[in-house]
């Protein structure tokens, strides 16, 4: 293992070449990874980086988004087959016919979507921003693609926004229930239950803090609390045990695992960076305008 990641060191070195990992990864993947965080994060530091080359040690929606906002950089996915349950539920012609159903109608399009379907959207969005974004819009009504709940859980902390969703969600997420969490509350009454607004948002309403995977990890690290139920990927919670061994964490249910997100191992890494393969490439035109949707959201959330 440890000379796997001695030669990746050594091949970002010579190629110029960051690796950005999301927090859902496998947890060794952090050694050789330059920044682990959420969407949004690993959304700017695509944008910011120097680095002629980019890793990306995630889903397809990610290294996609990478390459439409850096298109003179190498994107590497190392695993192609890293899907994202959630973009798959909507395709081009779904989100054309969605649109045409509420015409004229801001489109805010969650970051978890093909390029395809963001070329169709007024702006991107992702769990940490998305309440900045529809509220930057100043609509009474508003569009939200593929995830259901977090455009619903928009729409409760809103007052006067209609938010018109599509029919999508994460499995991994939906699947909790409210007596998930209202039975960790009985069994931890002392400790605080942080929650992914990709959950219902009946669920997400009972948590103490709902937000994105860094948002998450952040109100850990702020917080003088000592026993945490985690509600969401286990990838989260691999990484609060290893960084905060004087907390305690429960897992909300042994099966909160993305599969896509555990399809990248070193190996892989390795083999893409040194082979410069699997990498991300885009029409022209659906480049430039889900370009549009995703700028706008970098200028709204600096
Ligand atoms: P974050 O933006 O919180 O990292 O979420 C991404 C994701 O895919 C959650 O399922
Ligand atoms: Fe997609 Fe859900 Fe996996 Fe996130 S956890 S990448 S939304 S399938």
């Amino acid at each position: 293992m440890n000379k796997i990641i001695e030669r990746i060191k050594k091949l970002k070195a010579e190629k110029n070449a960051i690796i950005l990992a999301h927090s859902y990864q496998n947890i060794e993947i952090d050694q050789v990874a330059d920044f682990v965080g959420d969407s949004l994060y690993l959304s700017q530091m695509a944008k910011q980086t120097k680095a002629d080359i980019i890793v990306f040690a995630g889903v397809y929606f990610m290294a996609q988004t990478a390459k439409v906002i850096s298109p003179e950089k190498k994107v590497l996915l190392p695993n192609l087959n890293a899907g994202c349950l959630m973009a798959d539920m909507i395709n081009l012609h779904q989100m054309i016919d969605f649109k045409k159903s509420h015409p004229g109608l801001p489109v805010v399009c969650y970051i978890n979507s093909t390029a395809e379907v963001k070329a169709e959207c007024d702006i991107c969005c992702t769990s940490s921003n998305a309440l900045e974004i529809v509220k930057s819009l100043n609509s009474p009504k508003v569009l939200f693609v593929p995830d259901a709940n977090l455009g619903k859980w928009v729409e409760s902390k809103l007052n006067n926004v209609n938010v018109i969703t599509y029919d999508g969600n994460c499995p991994v997420h939906n699947n909790i229930t409210t007596d998930d969490i209202e039975n960790a509350r009985k069994k931890y009454p002392d400790a605080k239950i942080l929650i992914h607004p990709e959950c219902k948002p009946e669920v997400s309403i009972l948590g103490d803090y709902i937000g994105s995977t860094s948002g998450i990890i952040d109100y850990v690290k702020r917080s003088n609390d000592k026993k945490f139920v985690i509600v969401t990927e286990k990838g989260v919670y691999d990484r609060l045990r290893r960084d905060y061994p004087d907390k305690e964490f429960i897992l909300i249910r042994d099966n909160m695992l993305c599969e896509s997100m555990k399809l990248t191992t070193l190996d892989e890494i390795l083999y893409s960076l040194e082979n410069e393969v699997n990498e991300i490439t885009l029409d022209d035109d659906v480049r430039k305008r889900s370009a549009g949707c995703i700028e706008r959201m970098l200028k709204v959330s600096k």
